[in-house]
């Protein structure tokens, strides 16, 4: 299969230490053997930092959108660092060079683009644009819930929903730099279009993206 894995830095970054790198790594040098893998990397902390410090010197949105996809595309490094000659040792810029650089056989590694959208919507146009068979991303909780779990304890998760639905659900929330709760409507309106197959799974437990993979019964599937 054609695989596109985005990977949220709050997961990789948990600990601010290799460790996290290291596991990915090792997961996805196992998922290269028998499939085309292409990953995208989030900022995570450290790039909500650099943005709060862009605002705090007046920067506009754009600007502090900036700040965070070079953060990304450094995080990306880093994970290029643990797949040793299994990833193709530049990051590309834009779709285009990703997609140019998978042509010699290694994992591609990126990070974010351009300005008003967040790593997941780079992982959902990546997609679309290599004709992935899968987009999986991994996030901080487990999938997507009927209401807020830090709030209500009866909040249920969602095993499948349309992207209609999802961008009826969203569509309130916050989309400036560094803010992107869960998932940000441009990765949604991407994955209908292309009607993508899509699963959100937490990626604290490195586990899941092999079981989304075989299409086990983890997370949030979105659904045509
Ligand atoms: P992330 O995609 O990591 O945002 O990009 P996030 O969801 O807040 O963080 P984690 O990794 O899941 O914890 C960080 C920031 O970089 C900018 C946005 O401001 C985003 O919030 N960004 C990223 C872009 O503007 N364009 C991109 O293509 C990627």
């Amino acid at each position: 299969m054609k695989i596109v894995v985005a990977v949220g830095g709050s997961i990789l970054l948990k600990e601010n230490t290799h460790k996290r790198f290291t596991e990915y790594g090792e997961i996805l040098k196992s998922l290269a053997d028998g499939h085309e893998i292409f990953v995208i990397v989030g900022g995570g902390r450290p790039a909500r930092d650099y943005i709060a410090i862009a605002r705090d010197l007046d920067a506009g949105e754009a600007i502090c959108d900036d700040i965070g996809i070079e953060v990304t595309r450094l995080n990306a490094r880093l994970l290029t660092l643990a797949l040793g000659e299994f990833a193709y040792p530049k990051i590309p810029h834009n779709f285009q060079e990703a997609n140019e650089f998978s042509a010699y056989g290694r994992i591609v590694v990126m990070g974010g683009t351009e300005p008003a959208h967040s790593t997941d919507a780079v992982g959902a146009i990546l997609a679309e644009y290599v004709n992935a068979d899968l987009f999986v991303n991994l996030t901080s909780v487990d999938g997507m819930y009927d209401k807020d779990p830090n709030k209500f304890e009866d909040a249920k998760l969602i095993k499948e929903i349309t992207a209609d639905d999802m961008l009826d659900f969203l569509k309130d929330k916050n989309q400036e730099a560094g803010t992107y709760e869960f998932f940000d409507t441009t990765a949604i309106h991407m994955i209908k279009r292309s009607k993508l197959k899509t699963v959100i799974v937490n990626g604290f437990d490195s586990k899941n993206l092999i079981k989304a993979i075989n299409d086990e019964n983890v997370g949030t599937k979105i659904i045509n």
